[in-house]
């Protein structure tokens, strides 16, 4: 089993995070889009967004784990793209950290700028750093607008390592799956 990537592929950490951050994301948008319209007599009126602010603040530290992780890695080779798709690429993919980063951020401010803390699954609670209740609704509006332009680079970066798969029949999307070659 590869733990570390190498020059010729992903290894465990690195595919195991992505695959998790994906569909942890992917439903924290579906889960926030959702729960947003809940009114005070449905059952999920409390449980909802308690568990979006728990899930994204574990999100949070895994972003920073697969951040140090990547800078302490070697980047798998990138000859089978363009210039053009390379430079796009690097973009898309170091993109993604300050745009989560700013969205988990924003949802921070929303969730605790009233001074109550985040209880994270009852495990442990994030504190309230900065009690502002005026930053709420501002707070509000960036973390959902991050959010729609967050789904539209994901799509756009999903349709891309698709076109590799299907089209350029590349290993790139293979490689995000399975380990790099033992031999
Ligand atoms: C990648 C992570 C996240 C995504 C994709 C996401 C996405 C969303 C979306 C789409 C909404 C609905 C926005 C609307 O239509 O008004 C929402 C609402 C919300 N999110 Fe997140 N969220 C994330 C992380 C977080 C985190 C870390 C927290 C807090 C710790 C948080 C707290 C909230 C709160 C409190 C709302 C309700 C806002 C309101 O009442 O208008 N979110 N989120
Ligand atoms: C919220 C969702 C997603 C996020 C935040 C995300 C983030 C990233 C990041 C940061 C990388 C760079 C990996 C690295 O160098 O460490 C990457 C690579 C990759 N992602 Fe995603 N991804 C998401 C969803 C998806 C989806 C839905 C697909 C496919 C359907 C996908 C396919 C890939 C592939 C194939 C690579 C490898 C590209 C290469 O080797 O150059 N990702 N992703």
């Amino acid at each position: 089993m590869i733990i570390r990537d190498t020059n010729s592929g992903y290894g465990l950490v690195t595919r195991l995070t992505h695959w998790v951050m994906a569909v942890a994301v992917i439903g924290l948008f579906a889960l926030g889009l959702w729960m947003v319209t809940l009114n005070y007599y449905s059952p999920w009126y409390v449980t909802a967004p308690d568990i979006h602010r728990s899930v994204g603040m574990l999100l949070l530290f895994l972003l920073a784990l697969r951040f140090f992780w990547r800078l302490a890695n070697p980047k798998p080779d990138d000859f089978e793209l363009s210039p053009f798709e390379r430079k796009a690429s690097a973009v898309v993919h170091w993109g993604f950290y300050p745009l989560l980063l700013a969205i988990m951020l924003s949802g921070y401010l929303i969730s605790t700028s009233g001074g109550r803390p985040i209880d994270v699954f009852g495990w442990f609670s994030v504190p309230a750093l900065i009690e502002n209740p005026g930053l709420e609704t501002p707070a509000g509006k960036v973390h959902e607008m991050l959010s729609y332009l967050m789904i539209a680079v994901v799509v756009l970066h999903a349709a891309a390592s698709l076109k590799h798969h299907f089209i350029d029949r590349s290993r790139i999307l293979v490689r995000m799956w399975s380990g790099p070659p033992t031999n």
